[in-house]
This record gives C-alpha cells, sequence and structure tokens, in this order.
C-alpha cells in the first residue's frame, strides 16, 4: 500500500514542537517495516537548505499562483516538497512572524498544502500515487475537502496531534480556494461562523486518530473538545476513531548514543548522568549539587502546558530542597515571569527563553525529573524522553501523559510498574503536593533507583505505533 503523510513540520528539517518529531520518525518506521511510503512538506527556507538536490514532478497554476512540485529523497523516505516561495520562503517559524502574529496569508500557504496533497492522490505524479493519504493536524485539512470534491478513489486517515489548533478562517475565502459552496455547512467546513481545516480532516477524512487513547476520550468530552466534541463523539461511536500512542526516534533520542551531551550513560552503567547533571548545573549557573534533585522543564510556554500552574506554586517549591532548570519560549508573559523567578532564585533557578535542541537534550539526559503539568496533553514527547533517559517524569494525569507514566505509589511499587509522578487537579497545591511524595521518593535512594530502572525498560518505540497504522491502512 502505498501511504502519503501530508504535513506542515519534520524533523529536523522543520520544527516548533512535537509534531516534528513524530514526522521525523513515523514515516521512516514504517518504512522500515516494508511499507511504501512518501511525505509532503511546504520547502520553507530551512527545509530547502538542509535538502540539497531536489528533482522536478510537476508545476501547477493555482489559486496561490505558480507552483512547482519537487522531490528528494531523505534517508530512504521521498519528500515532495512545494515550491512557491511566494508563500514558504520566510525565515523563522512556519506559522507567525517574530512577533507572534499568524501570516495574514495562512489560509492559502495551508489550502494549498491540503491542495497539493489531493492533487497527488489524483496523480500529479505519474510514477507514484497514493492508496491512502494520511494528514496530520489542521495544516493537513483542506486535503480531505479537496479529496471529497473531486470524488478522488483514495482511503484517507486524518491524526489530530493538537484540537486546540482549529486553523479557523473567513468562510468567504472558499470560492478562491477552488472548494465548491456545498462545503460550507455544518455538514462540512463551517464551524460556528468561520471555516476550520481542522473539521475539513474530522468531517471528511475515513478514519481520525489522535496522539493517545486518553486523548481519544478526552476529545469527545466538552472539556477538551474545542467545540468538537459532538462531531468527535459521533465519529467516535461508528468507530471512526482511535488513538494510537507516539514513540520515541531511537536514532535521536539515546542516552547511550546521544551526542549533544557531556557523558553518554545506559541502565547499568548510570555514571555518565552524574557528569551530565553537573553539566547541567553548571550551565544554568546552579550549584553544582548531587544531594537535591535537578528538575527540568523543556516546553512551549503556552497555557496547554501548566507553565503558570508551576509558577504559582514556584515560591513555596522553591522553599524545599530542589532546583529547577527552565527551558522555553511562548507567550511573552509567560517569558517575562520565568525570567523574574530565575531573578529572584538565581541560586535555585536557572532559566533559558530560546529554542534549543542540543540543550534540550542535555536537560533531559542531565536532570533528575523532567515536568510536564499540562492542562491537557495529546501525547508529550518530554516524558517519554525523560523515561528513556531515567529522569522521573512529575506529570498531570491527563491525554497521553495519563498512558504513559505510572505514579509511584505503594501497589505500583510492589509490583515494579512505578515509573514517575502524576497529579490529577491542575493546582499548585495538587502540583506541590506531588512533589512532596516525588522528594520522599528521591530521599529514599534504592527506591529511586527501583523506579528508574522501570523507567528506562519502557519501550516506547516506533515501531509499535508503525504496527498500529498499518493494521488501521489495511482496516480501511
Ligand atoms: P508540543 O508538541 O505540544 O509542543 P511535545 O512534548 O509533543 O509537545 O513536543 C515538544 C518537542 O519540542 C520536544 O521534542 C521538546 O524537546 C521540543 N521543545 C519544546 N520547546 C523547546 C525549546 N525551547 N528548545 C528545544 N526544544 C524544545
Ligand atoms: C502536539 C501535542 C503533543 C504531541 C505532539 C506530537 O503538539 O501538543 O502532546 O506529543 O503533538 O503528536
Amino acid at each position: 500500500m502505498k501511504t502519503l503523510h501530508i504535513c506542515s513540520e519534520l524533523y529536523p528539517l522543520v520544527k516548533t514542537g512535537g509534531l516534528a518529531d513524530v514526522l521525523g520518525a513515523l514515516p521512516f518506521a514504517q518504512k522500515q517495516a516494508g511499507m511504501d511510503v512518501r511525505v509532503l512538506l511546504p520547502m520553507y527556507p530551512s527545509v530547502a537548505e538542509k535538502i540539497g538536490e531536489t528533482g522536478h514532478v510537476a508545476y501547477h497554476h493555482t489559486f496561490a499562483g505558480d507552483i512547482e512540485i519537487r522531490y528528494a529523497d531523505y534517508n530512504g523516505v521521498g519528500l515532495y516538497l512545494i515550491d512557491a516561495p511566494q508563500l514558504y520562503r520566510r525565515d523563522g517559524n512556519p506559522y507567525h512572524d517574530q512577533y507572534y502574529a499568524d501570516y495574514g496569508d495562512n489560509y492559502l500557504r495551508f489550502g494549498l498544502l491540503g491542495w497539493v496533497g489531493a492533487s497527488l492522490a489524483a496523480g500529479s505524479d505519474s510514477w507514484w500515487k497514493p492508496d491512502l493519504v494520511h494528514g496530520h493536524d489542521w495544516q493537513s485539512g483542506l486535503a480531505f475537502a479537496y479529496l471529497r470534491a473531486w470524488a478522488v478513489p483514495v482511503k484517507t486517515v486524518f491524526t489530530i496531534h493538537n484540537i486546540a489548533y482549529a486553523g479557523i478562517f473567513s468562510g468567504h475565502h472558499l470560492a478562491e480556494l477552488g472548494l465548491p459552496a456545498y462545503m460550507y455547512g455544518t455538514y462540512g467546513l463551517e464551524f460556528y461562523g468561520q471555516m476550520s481545516y481542522l473539521k475539513a480532516g474530522l468531517y471528511y477524512a475515513d478514519h481520525i486518530t489522535t496522539v493517545s487513547p486518553t486523548y481519544a476520550r478526552e476529545i469527545t468530552l466538552p472539556e477538551h473538545g474545542y467545540g468538537f466534541h459532538g462531531l468527535l463523539g459521533e465519529r467516535a461511536a461508528q468507530g471512526r476513531l482511535s488513538g494510537i500512542l507516539n514513540g520515541v526516534d531511537d536514532a535521536t533520542w539515546n542516552p547511550a548514543t546521544d551526542n549533544n551531551i557531556a557523558k553518554p550513560y545506559q541502565p547499568n552503567h548510570m555514571q555518565g548522568k552524574r557528569v551530565d547533571k553537573h553539566t547541567l548545573q553548571q550551565t544554568y549557573n546552579l550549584p553544582t549539587d548531587d544531594s537535591v534533585p535537578l528538575l527540568v522543564m523543556i516546553t512551549r510556554l503556552t497555557e496547554q502546558k501548566g507553565a503558570d500552574i508551576l509558577l504559582a506554586a514556584a515560591e513555596t517549591l522553591l522553599a524545599r530542597p530542589l532546583q529547577l532548570a527552565v527551558l522555553g519560549t511562548g507567550s511573552p508573559d509567560l517569558e517575562a515571569a520565568f525570567r523574574d523567578l530565575e531573578a529572584r532564585h538565581p541560586d535555585k533557578v536557572g532559566v533559558r527563553i530560546t529554542y534549543n535542541e542540543a540543550l534540550s537534550h542535555q536537560m533531559i539526559a542531565g536532570g533528575d525529573v523532567i515536568l510536564v503539568p499540562s492542562r491537557f496533553e495529546p501525547c508529550g514527547l518530554t516524558q517519554l524522553y525523560g523515561l528513556k533517559y531515567g529522569t522521573l517524569p512529575l506529570v498531570r494525569e491527563t491525554g497521553g501523559l495519563a498512558d504513559t507514566v505510572t505514579n509511584t505509589q505503594p501497589d505500583t511499587l510492589a509490583n515494579k510498574t512505578a515509573t514517575g509522578f502524576t497529579f490529577y487537579d491542575p493546582t499548585p497545591d495538587a502540583l506541590l503536593s506531588t512533589v512532596g511524595r516525588m522528594l520522599e521518593s528521591w530521599h529514599n535512594p534504592k527506591q529511586w533507583a527501583a523506579i528508574r530502572a522501570t523507567a528506562m525498560a519502557q519501550d516506547n518505540s516506533w515501531h509499535k505505533a508503525a504496527e498500529a497504522y498499518d493494521a488501521l491502512y489495511n482496516s480501511l
């Protein structure tokens, strides 16, 4: 079966978050499992720079101007790239400018991504035509509308990585995008008086997946459905919604082979982790101290990630014997609040407001605990990296966090399944009491070592997910 992924990020070519990590790994795992997969991606400057030589596939005259589809082999997986400088040749973040303002022509930029995806399924490349189109998040959503409008005989899967981003634009663009007027309605793209690219995927795809079983249930409820819970509840009832957990790319995230870190280590040889901790403490100008746990957080600073919960708990938290190192960018308010926190407690807190891939590895390796206090979390990847590096996750019990971290308590200690620390209420108190439990374990080194060993033994490799997607594709 030939499968085409449609996406807007792929690590290491372009990345703003976990979506890129997934597309930088899943197609390659699928290829390894013997599947014929290709990926479609806009040709942003960083992509053009890293990819090198590309070959011509097709020219098209479109609503977004004249464009060219190009092709390159990338580590064994075929990449289709959309060369449309008028839309994609902008440095920095793929979605917004340096002031965090979304580009005004995003409806065209990602409308075109969907259009080209559909055109490949309709035969744009005479050498290769997918049997199945697999789109990711709202940026790919219009592909499913075009496929329906053009009645292309292809199976379709749409994966929700984050339902909070619905790709909302004015319905007035419909004609310009070349979509039929009948699609603008409740039974189609319309969403509270506007058009949602995400809804195109939710409504027209043969099957919807999301990146964890728990999130697949949560999004059918008002609290987490962002207005789509009704539609998703119906699709779930038809057996058209399921959850498949993300994995960890062993080539990028492995403490034994990671060349971003000071000293590699592995389950039976943990000495390197101590060196990595000291290095990280130095990087963040914190005292080199083995006696206190070093808590790390690597995150987009948004409402989703619960950074404000951590900030609200911070003064009480920092009265305890621990250190905190934060790496993140996002909302200016949160960035400023973390800078303030560091200024008030320079001996206990280190903050880096930047995006730094190498430092993120050093944090996962050098930390003792990875914090993920998210309000919602479709899957979450940093807790998976933490497990693999023996950096115990302290997380809110939601979405993929609930599915991948086992809380430390008497029964899970006894049956050796504990891998971290979880809390349910999205409140500073719940976070603080869980930090208290974490510190109890920390002060019991034998217990800590046992939890860490279980964490590091978890198998979150991508081949499991690749198999699950394969089974789904075949069922369609
Ligand atoms: P999300 O996709 O919602 O942001 P995930 O946990 O799935 O959350 O993935 C986040 C990814 O982005 C991880 O690979 C994480 O290490 C990375 N990341 C987030 N912020 C930064 C940063 N400031 N510097 C480096 N990497 C970051
Ligand atoms: C989204 C989610 C995150 C998930 C990632 C990859 O960005 O917020 O939870 O891990 O996509 O699927």
